[in-house]
């Protein structure tokens, strides 16, 4: 009898243990068929095939599908066409990953509620180099990683492997991510030890079915430390030698292995000039025992020291005179800024700068500068407004999008990076809604022409529900979250014054000139009685002669300066007029203000969605978003209380007075 009653109460809470809505199904919430279709057919046989077969009979609820490889030309890639009638869908690529990718989108489009009797799409993606960065260490923590522990569990590998590797890959190519990074860029040597190398080929294999191929970041003395060679000069043949026999050994156990990251001389990591040699020396030592294979390298542009006169400026003059001195397997990978992940930055200088090298956007998806997993900042908008930035490079329109995807310069390959906000956590991302940065980075890798728009109104599609009274309120917060949060803690051009280390919260007090005057909040802002911001133009650091004209001219002078940047290239007096009227003390506290009410409106806005969700979900974001109103009232306070020692302004009236002393 007891037993019986355990079976009862089995069965009444069963669904709600199916479906608990704690966010680990991702964007991937496809209904269930209750028992697999046969409604595929297919001309080709691969594990890709089989994974889109099984996706399709397991989730598919209309027509019957044709997956067909045909014949298209190279520059169709991994590209799809849909065409469909009421009684049956074709789809067709030239790749089996073609026709996988072409599956996902049938499914997402069911999941968003979309019409299949008259589809007539064609796809292809923007760049041939899909990839994330993990910055996993191989003790399982993640540097800059805000939600939980790395993915891989080295320490289990090669024996025991995580279910949640094979369902990262599938979140992958359910968005056309196809390259992955697996370790930080502050690389271990160890990265490359035979038994580490073991443990990587499991990873590849779970993988490969789903089109994702692995890299790994190396460290630039991996010789001295591993092969006992006597340094790890890259003109020294034993070290070269020691690079091809390792080449070697890592394609006999995954062939399709798809070559190194580098970071070489910067934040005090090993490189080739440590040995007096170039960024290029290094870069293409190791890419010429990666060529035989069909391996690449991508070397990081992330270089800056403290005796530069300003940070900005570093990567340009270091790597302007190497342009052209590159290997063809060589891709230049660069932040998309300057200086680091900032709230806001202009664009890097060096994109469009080097003519004959290969280069690549690094953005950043965790949030090390963006409230970490606590606070909602939805990062497509920041995506785009690099990508769609015109560097005037080659004329007007050399937008970076332009650039890198082989529009304006051909390119043996094109690539794209984002260093991923991926750990153990069971929703993945920390916060709800940072599982929407992963997917936008995939479908701007994909796409780069799509908009902040139509990716956030999928992935709340698919995420959450279609019903509008949801879609329209909460699509509008993500769209302006980027913008929020700039407002409450870096306005007008502000950067780097976050707290040191950690970079959570406010510190622009923080002045570390015995240690790195650069790595200190006020090297950045400069706030003196005068006025406040960095002078990049000809008066200072010049920074703006790196970019090309009229930008030089536009950000060279204050007046035609965007005032969402006036702080980055200029020393602005504290009475200066902006185009609203308002002096710039005024209209420094005026945007802090306004970043605290917008995330107070997230949260007015939130309480009304209970009714269109699960509740587990809503209550979660709830409580990030009050951490969020808070942490903006903390940043507001602390940054108008201490620039007012130095404006001797007092704070608007109209502005909530700071509550923290
Ligand atoms: C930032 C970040 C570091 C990281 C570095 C990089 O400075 O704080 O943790 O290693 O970027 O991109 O190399």
């Amino acid at each position: 009898m007891k037993n019986f009653r355990h079976y009862i109460l089995l069965f009444l809470i069963l669904p709600f243990i199916a479906f608990a809505e704690d966010g680990s199904q991702l964007w991937l919430r496809y209904p269930v068929n209750s028992k697999p279709r046969n409604i595929v057919n297919s001309n080709s046989k691969s594990p890709t095939l089989e994974i889109a077969k099984k996706e399709l009979n397991n989730h598919w609820s209309g027509q019957p599908i044709d997956l067909k490889i045909d014949k298209f030309p190279d520059s169709f890639k991994d590209g799809y066409k849909i065409i469909s009638t009421p009684k049956k869908i074709t789809v067709l690529a030239k790749t089996d990953l073609g026709l996988l990718y072409g599956s996902y989108h049938l499914l997402n489009l069911q999941q968003q509620k979309g019409s299949f009797s008259n589809l007539n799409i064609e796809e292809k993606p923007s760049y041939d180099i899909r990839i994330l960065n993990h910055w996993d260490n191989l003790d399982g923590t993640i540097e800059r990683g805000y939600a939980g522990h790395s993915l891989w569990k080295w320490e289990d590998l090669p024996n025991k492997i995580s279910p949640r590797c094979e369902e990262y890959a599938r979140a992958n190519a359910s968005v056309g991510i196809n390259a992955t990074v697996l370790n930080n860029v502050n690389a271990s040597p160890n990265m490359l030890r035979e038994d580490y190398l073991k443990k990587v080929k499991v990873l590849a294999d779970i993988f490969r079915p789903y089109g994702i191929k692995v890299y790994l970041a190396v460290n630039f003395s991996s010789p001295k430390v591993l092969g006992n060679t006597k340094d790890s000069d890259p003109l020294n043949k034993d070290v070269q030698k020691w690079w091809k026999d390792k080449a070697s050994e890592i394609y006999k156990l995954i062939p399709d292995f798809g070559g190194f990251l580098v970071k070489a001389n910067s934040e005090g990591e090993p490189g080739p000039q440590d040995y007096g040699r170039t960024h290029a020396d290094g870069a293409n030592m190791m890419a010429d025992v990666l060529k035989p294979y069909g391996g690449i390298v991508m070397w990081r542009a992330f270089v800056y020291s403290p005796s530069s006169d300003d940070r900005a400026k570093q990567a340009y003059l270091e790597f302007m005179p190497l342009d052209g001195k590159f290997r063809d397997n060589v891709i230049i990978q660069i932040k998309n800024g300057p200086v680091d992940f900032q709230p806001r930055e202009p664009f890097h200088p060096l994109f469009g700068a080097m003519k004959k090298t290969p280069q690549m956007v690094e953005f950043q998806i965790t949030q090390e500068y963006l409230g970490h997993s606590n606070h909602l900042v939805y990062l497509a908008p920041l995506f785009k407004e690099n990508l769609d930035s015109d560097t005037y490079s080659d004329g007007k329109g050399s937008t970076i999008a332009k650039i890198t995807d082989g529009t304006l310069r051909s390119a043996k390959f094109t690539a794209i990076s984002a260093v991923a906000n991926i750990g153990e956590d069971t929703n993945w991302t920390g916060h709800h809604f940072a599982q929407s940065n992963w997917f936008a980075f995939g479908r701007l890798a994909w796409n780069n022409d799509l908009t902040s728009e139509q990716i956030a109104d999928e992935w709340i599609k698919m995420t959450f529900t279609n019903d509008d009274k949801f879609v329209t309120p909460v699509k509008e917060m993500m769209l302006t979250s980027r913008e929020t949060a700039v407002d409450y803690m870096m306005p007008l051009g502000l950067h780097h014054i976050f707290a040191g280390g950690h970079h959570y919260g406010p510190e622009p007090w923080g002045d570390y000139k015995g240690t790195r005057a650069d790595w200190s909040p006020v090297y950045y802002h400069r706030a003196d009685a005068q006025g406040l911001g960095f002078d990049r133009s000809k008066t200072g650091s010049d920074a703006v002669s790196q970019y090309f004209p009229p930008l030089n001219e536009i950000y060279g002078n204050i007046k035609t300066t965007p005032e969402n940047l006036i702080l980055w290239f200029h020393h602005v007096p504290w009475d200066y007029r902006m185009k609203d009227g308002k002096t710039m003390w005024e209209e420094l506290c005026y945007k802090y203000d306004l970043g605290v009410h917008e995330v107070r409106d997230y949260q007015k806005l939130w309480n009304k969605m209970l009714p269109y969700i699960d509740e587990q979900r809503f209550s979660e974001v709830k409580d990030k978003l009050k951490i969020q109103a808070e942490d903006a009232v903390w940043w507001k306070d602390a940054c108008l209380l201490y620039f007012q020692t130095y404006s001797n302004r007092p704070i608007p009236d109209n502005i909530e007075k700071p509550v923290h002393k």
